[in-house]
């Protein structure tokens, strides 16, 4: 249920077998090691050295831990590089070649990384794919962070041109998808076809867009045949991975998740709170320094939660300060024991924190750990230990995480969407899924993430706050599911090429409801308008489209007369971006109608559920009381909640 990422490799084995009995007695499960260590399984080309690991993976099991091995593939050494210098990705943006001397320097259209990466994998997992000690492993690690997803090398180049041929067959049929009669941009064959890149002003998005698709299948295509190497020499083990998803990740996420039995997630809240707020919105950046936005770990729990079957992991947990966002702020005290309760009620499976002791050497030297430098106990340390008191306390491995009544669909091209053609720099594809999601957990509820093509069976709600492209299958099982629907703006808006449907959008959306979007406009969110809805007046903001909405339900306007939000029998489009208030007014009426039960918590403090567990988890620096029913018994905690403090209950009926 807890673990650790260790790196035996930076620490003297004299240390090892202390390590090991300390993380036996903090009560971890697991450990995970090796994801960075090429360059010492095999020092020079062909030469492994593999009996230091042989030792650390002995000495970690023979105490009881269980290993999760990551693949070092993450990391290729500096005698691969010199051998084989085209393994380097080339920005896009500078068309340089990015360098060694850190990690992910690797071009996901090199054949040759390919190879090699293939070839590591293989002989550690001959090697330790049978050892009792090993339980799992990790493929790579976090696959396009660091903005590698694309890269603009001439093996990318000549992939590239190879994959349009195989979309579109004829280039003539690509240059008509494309549009590329405007600005004389037509090709007479797919050779001609250059990486969207380097261009005066902006490209062709369908070019873009293209480039995008050939660059998730490219990673797809690499993970999918390191997962099967280890599945041929590692049977009965499972495999993860560490996602960082939606705008740190431009993949298919859900198809990348066909080849792993659970995904795991890194969950960094100061880090990612300061990422998203500090540059628009330091109000919220300054509020949330020490504690993390209270939506922001369950919003990618949920989303990663949703990529394969099986349960979720989070693989690394922040425990202190990280050393990469713009100011790394301590914790405040409580919350790392908060964080690591709350993905257990968002469904983990096991909580691992990142790592066992700080470095004192190279990047992340200022990155904290469960141990200082000086090896002493760090601030979480107790933390940890209170967190293992309070997992007994409750005896959550029997307990699955449900099947939530809401789920808000999520789909890679509306972000790749947003990236290429805005239309307004305050667009963006995941803050607006997250400014849904949020209003939703602030009505009490518990939320699901789901793919585009899959069923919608089972759920009564299905929200879709930013898909652009979708097809007849997605209208047709939305006609079969049995769920209402609320479509964000934008929805059904592009075709796969990047154009705009024939009869407008929401194009195959107007098989579900009967409107045409005629024109948009957008604003800059200092620039909102207004709209009412049920006497009450909000804002519009970002985006505003105007609509041609005869036939169907007008349940907000513009003004006196323009429709804002429209529903025709169970499926709702609302044509703008809004407020918080509005998205939780509405949906609260939503709700109301589908008798899906709702609260309106009090500011900061958080509920999830799991199995009949009801967890409460204050953000904030006050006390709140948590909407317990009457006859609850709790199990941690009590009715008036602390600041930072959780509370655990089973619902009294
Ligand atoms: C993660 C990464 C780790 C480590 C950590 C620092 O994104 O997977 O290797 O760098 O960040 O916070």
């Amino acid at each position: 249920m807890l673990g650790v990422c260790y790196y035996p490799e930076h620490w003297p084995r004299e240390m090892w077998e202390q390590d090991a009995l300390e993380m036996k007695a903090l009560g971890l499960t697991y450990v995970r090691i090796g994801e960075f260590a090429w360059s010492r399984f095999e020092p020079r080309d062909g030469v492994y050295d593999l009996a230091w690991f042989d030792q650390a993976i002995d000495t970690l099991s023979s105490v009881g831990l269980k290993i999760v091995i990551g693949t070092p593939t993450a990391t290729p050494p500096k005698w691969l590089i010199d051998k084989y210098p085209e393994i380097l990705p080339v920005d896009p943006e500078t068309g340089q070649t990015r360098g060694f001397g850190s990690r992910r320097h690797y071009d996901f259209s090199s054949e040759i990384y390919e190879r090699e990466a293939l070839r590591i994998t293989e002989k550690l997992a001959e090697r330790y794919g049978g050892h009792k000690g090993v339980t799992g492993w990790q493929t790579d690690n976090e696959l396009s962070c660091h903005d590698t997803t694309l890269s603009v090398s001439k093996a990318a180049k000549a992939g590239f041109q190879k994959w349009c041929k195989g979309l579109y067959g004829d280039v003539s049929a690509l240059n008509k998808a494309w549009g590329n009669i405007f600005w004389s941009m037509e090709y007479k064959d797919f050779h001609e076809i250059d990486v969207p890149f380097g261009a005066v002003t902006e490209v062709n998005p369908a070019h873009m867009l293209a480039f995008y698709r050939y660059s998730s299948d490219q990673v797809i295509d690499f993970h999918r045949k390191i997962a099967a190497v280890i599945r041929k020499h590692s049977p009965g083990r499972w495999i993860t991975h560490n996602f960082i998803p939606k705008e740190d990740m431009d993949v298919d996420t859900f198809e990348l998740g066909r080849d792993i039995d659970f995904a795991s997630y890194d969950n960094y809240p100061l880090g990612r709170t300061c990422l998203m707020f500090e540059q628009g919105e330091p109000d919220i950046a300054k509020k949330y320094l020490r504690s993390g936005h209270p939506d922001l770990s369950t919003f990618y729990h949920d989303t990663s939660r949703s990529f394969a079957a099986g349960d979720f992991w989070v693989m690394e947990q922040q425990p202190g300060p990280v050393n990469w966002a713009p100011s790394n702020a301590r914790t405040e005290k409580g919350m790392v024991r908060l964080w690591s309760m709350e993905a257990f009620a968002h469904g983990a499976a096991c909580v691992s924190y990142f790592r066992w002791r700080q470095a004192p050497f190279a990047q992340e030297q200022m990155h904290a750990g469960l141990k200082r430098p000086d090896n002493e106990k760090a601030a979480a340390w107790a933390e940890v230990e209170q967190v293992r008191r309070d997992i007994n306390a409750i005896g959550l491995s029997d307990i699955r995480k449900e099947k939530a009544k809401v789920a808000i669909v999520t789909d890679v091209q509306g972000l790749w969407v947003s990236k290429i053609q805005s239309q307004a720099t305050d667009y963006n594809c995941t803050r607006v899924e997250f400014e849904y999601y949020s209003a939703l957990r602030q009505l009490g509820l518990d939320v699901d993430f789901v793919s585009k093509d899959t069923p919608f069976e089972g759920y009564e709600l299905i929200v879709a706050p930013c898909l652009p492209i979708l097809d007849e299958g997605f209208v047709k099982r939305a006609r079969q599911s049995e769920a209402n629907f609320v479509f964000g703006p934008m929805a059904g808006a592009k075709t796969p090429d990047f154009t705009i449907p024939e009869n407008l959008a929401p194009g195959f959306l107007q098989d579900l409801i009967p409107i045409r979007v005629t024109s948009v406009e957008t604003l800059s969110t200092k620039h909102p308008r207004r709209f009412a809805y049920k006497g009450s007046r909000y804002e519009a903001k970002v985006w505003c489209e105007e609509i041609e909405a005869d036939g169907v339900a007008i349940l907000a306007r513009f003004g006196t007369d323009e429709p804002a939000v429209v529903r025709s029998t169970k499926y709702t489009y609302v044509a703008t971006l809004t407020d918080n208030a509005f998205l939780k007014d509405f949906f609260e009426d939503v709700c109301a109608d589908l008798n899906i039960e709702t609260v309106r918590l009090p500011e900061d403090l958080r509920i999830s559920r799991r199995g009949d567990l009801v967890f409460a988890f204050n953000y904030s620096d006050q006390e709140k009381m948590v909407p317990a029913k009457g006859g609850s018994t709790f199990l941690i905690g009590a009715a008036a909640l602390p600041p930072r403090e959780i509370a655990v209950w089973r619902e009294g009926k």
